[in-house]
């Protein structure tokens, strides 16, 4: 529960009855971010968040339908929420998010006890939903959507989301997101910067910059002209962003990210495929040895830097030997860690009606193929750094451990450390002293 909620019971004397609101969230970063918008809009409508539908007078799921793993979550998530409806008739059903803007009035048909279907470009809609009820389906393309800044209610005060770019233009042949979130519009950048100047007023050290391909973002400056404003504002000590689509790595953004000191030394930048082959049919716009440059363009310009990237297995097409070209490039490159899935055919998409679908248990092979040489490589490397130094943002109990504070290097790993109230919100230095696969042991110095 957020702040806003234990703040607000009695206002004057006066006993508000104020609703409950209950927020599912699915997929990426920009979903939890959208989510954080949806949260700001009904806190000025005076909703409470609850952690139970059980017990919400309006229920919003926030959707993704990257993959169809995504998709069948939401749909029997959404299921189970017929029976509240029909004990109680009086509460909102709320569709929000990718499968809302891509199945538009479907969702109706496929469950109608649905009240309000409203896509990532309209969020600003809910307000007039909330008020009057007055819309049951907001799905428009809005060419405004940079332009309009919406309330936006935060966790946790340290660290936040900050949108550059909406939407996605690139159309890889797999994906939905250009359909979902319809063509890239870049925010303003004085909208960008006033809103950082005023997170660091308000506490916030570190910022992350959103958009499908940040690489891309031009206002009236670029990426690297963004990044030089934003490393000038006081008090946020770190900045980081995804994703980096690698054909729009330009050598000035790798000079750019090595110059500036709160510029954070991570870049997560999705690969897919290690065959180029397989490149091309995914209309990626750059080949297996292009990506090798850039690689070796970061590690060249930016001393330690920590790479991630995403990987599909099984796309239409792929063969036993595009595969071992994959494998090979994950024991070449040496990523510090990947998030790898299956090939999932989306509606729409040019992949879904490709020849040559790879059959699931040759995926499923594939995957755990892919996982294990990767595994071993992440284990490597956080390995290889015990006995050294790094400088943690520490952002509070670990959720595992709650003996443990838990933080994140420049490079975007977790360490763990003994338990110090002192250090919450703090920037420390630690030195690793276990290396393990998912995160790393530390001890303050
Ligand atoms: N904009 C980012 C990625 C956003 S989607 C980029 O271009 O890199 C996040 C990841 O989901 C992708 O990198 C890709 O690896 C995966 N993905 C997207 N569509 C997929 C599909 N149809 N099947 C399997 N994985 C998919
Ligand atoms: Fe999807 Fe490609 Fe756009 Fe990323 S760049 S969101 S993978 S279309
Ligand atoms: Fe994100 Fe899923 Fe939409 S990954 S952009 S929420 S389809």
């Amino acid at each position: 529960m957020t702040k806003w909620l234990q703040e607000c019971d009695i206002t004057y004397g006066l006993i508000i009855m104020y609703k409950n609101v209950y927020i599912r969230t699915f997929g990426c970063q920009m979903n939890v971010h959208d989510s954080e918008k949806i949260r700001g809009i009904l806190q000025e409508e005076g909703y409470l968040l609850t952690d139970s539908p059980r017990t919400a007078d309006l229920i919003i799921f926030n959707t993704c339908n990257i993959r169809q793993k995504a998709e069948q979550k939401f749909y029997s998530e959404l299921g189970r929420t017929k029976s509240h409806k029909k004990k109680r008739p009086e509460i909102k059903i709320l569709v929000a998010g990718c499968i809302a803007q891509h199945e538009g009035e479907n969702i109706f048909k496929k469950a109608s006890h649905v009240d309000f279907v409203f896509g990532p470009q309209n969020i600003h809609m809910l307000k007039g939903f909330l008020r009057n009820n007055k819309f049951f389906i907001a799905t428009e393309d809005n060419p405004d959507i940079a332009v309009i800044d919406l309330p936006v209610e935060r966790g946790d005060g340290l660290k936040a989301w900050v949108t550059i770019i909406y939407g996605c233009n690139n159309y890889c042949s797999y994906c939905v997101v250009p359909y979902t979130r319809g063509p890239e519009r870049s925010r303003p950048s004085e909208y960008i910067l006033s809103e950082v100047i005023n997170l660091a007023y308000t506490g916030y050290k570190e910022i992350t910059l959103l958009g499908q391909n940040v690489n891309s973002y031009r206002s009236n400056t670029d990426f690297s002209g963004l990044l030089r404003k934003l490393d000038t504002i006081e008090g946020i000590e770190r900045i980081r962003f995804v994703t980096s689509h690698p054909k729009d790595l330009s050598d000035e953004l790798i000079d750019t990210i090595s110059d500036l000191p709160k510029v954070c030394e991570h870049i997560h930048l999705p690969l897919q495929s290690g065959s180029s082959n397989i490149l091309k049919l995914m209309n990626r716009g750059y080949t297996y040895d292009d990506y090798l440059e850039k690689i070796s363009s970061l590690r060249k310009k930016i001393l330690n830097i920590s790479i991630t990237s995403d990987i599909i297995a099984g796309f239409p097409g792929e063969t036993d030997k595009d595969h071992l070209l994959t494998m090979n490039a994950l024991k070449e490159i040496q990523f510090d860690g990947i998030f790898a899935f299956k090939f999932s055919p989306r509606q729409y998409t040019r992949a879904a009606g490709m020849e040559n679908q790879v059959p699931e248990n040759i995926k499923s092979e594939r995957l755990k193929e892919i996982l294990r040489i990767q595994d071993n490589i992440t284990e490597r490397i956080n390995k290889s750094l015990e006995g050294t130094v790094h400088e943690i943002l520490v952002e509070g109990e670990s959720k595992t451990d709650s003996s443990k504070l838990t933080g994140r290097t420049r490079t975007n790993k977790i360490v763990n450390i003994p338990k110090r109230d002192s250090c919450i919100g703090k920037l420390i230095n630690v030195e690793i002293i276990l290396g393990r696969k998912h995160s790393l042991k530390g001890k303050p110095v």
